[in-house]
């Protein structure tokens, strides 16, 4: 049994503690250099958000809401595009729109992006016809090309990750409430399906009956317009937590609560290889105040 914790922790007491799935970077003074650097730049999301988000949670957890959570595996520096981002958020929208209309329930709205990029491996490094090298961990570690120089961990990357979470986060917040998550244009979030498949059929049918709700309402004598709740939408962004220097940097005292937050994403998650009690994860975790995921399968042996 691991003995219970006294002792105080802070932003870095992680770094007493054993931790997993850390890249080795052979130069510690660079990879100091970009923790410094990122720790003066501007957090991504503002704790009142996480606060918000852990309420709504609160809500699902007592039944009176649903639960959303969607995105890629992992993000990438090559398919950073408005494109993609624009088509993962339509098909969170359609996806939420359906469970909403439904489940007549609000439906929370995580998305697994802007700050999703490191992954776990099974093995530290890769054997390629006799070519041992660093297994590829992400894009915010490595170069997933198999060469000694991509595979070697570049803490410049962390920056990149930043600069490229930011602005996914921009147009994400500005889909969000910027007019393209507005009810009324429900019918548009079908562009990306299959034409004339039974799905796309389905979901217009469900389309036109939210139109037909919100024609009656008008006609009833509401101004639709005046109603942000039907123009706009609450939308968060989650990651697991696997770099802890990067996280580190992002770890900023709220100046409204004193408490300490989490600003690389709204929910940061543990995954499962990284879970051990006593080990450097755990501890991070324990500090902040963001709402926190455990990621467990059945794999990891306790
Ligand atoms: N604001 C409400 C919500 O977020 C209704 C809403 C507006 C909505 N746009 C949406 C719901 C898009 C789902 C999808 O739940």
């Amino acid at each position: 049994m691991s003995k219970v914790r006294t002792s105080a922790w802070t932003p870095d007491s992680w770094r007493s503690r054993p931790v997993l799935q850390m890249p080795q970077y052979p130069d510690a003074k660079a990879l100091a250099d970009v923790e410094a650097q990122l720790a003066t730049f501007p957090p991504l999301v503002f704790a009142g958000e996480a606060r918000n988000l852990k309420k709504a949670l609160a809500r699902v957890a007592a039944g009176e809401a649903f639960l959303l959570q969607g995105g890629d595996c992992a993000e990438s520096f090559a398919e950073h595009g408005a494109n993609n981002i624009r088509d993962f958020f339509r098909v969170l929208l359609q996806m939420a729109v359906v469970l909403t209309y439904a489940g007549a329930l609000p439906v929370v709205k995580v998305g697994r992006i802007a700050g999703q990029f490191a992954k776990p491996r099974s093995s530290p490094t890769e054997t390629i016809n006799g070519v041992e090298l660093p297994s590829y961990r992400g894009d915010i570690v490595n170069d997933f090309a198999f060469t000694a120089q991509a595979r070697t961990p570049d803490p410049q990357r962390q920056l990149m990750a930043y600069r490229q979470s930011a602005a996914t986060l921009n147009l994400l917040r500005a889909f969000a409430t910027g007019g393209f998550a507005n009810l009324g244009s429900v019918h548009q979030w079908m562009l990306g399906f299959l034409k004339d498949s039974p799905q796309s059929r389905r979901y217009k049918e469900l389309a036109d009956r939210i139109s037909d709700a919100l024609n009656f309402m008008r006609a009833c004598g509401l101004d639709l317009e005046s109603h942000p709740e039907l123009r706009a939408t609450d939308f968060y962004t989650s990651h697991e937590a696997l770099l802890l220097g990067y996280e580190q940097a992002f770890t900023r005292v709220d100046s409204t609560t004193g408490d300490w937050y989490a600003t690389s994403g709204h929910m940061i998650w543990i995954g499962d290889r990284t879970r051990q009690l006593d080990h450097g994860h755990v501890e991070y975790f324990r500090g902040i105040k963001n709402p926190i995921g455990l990621k467990c399968g059945p794999s990891l042996k306790p």
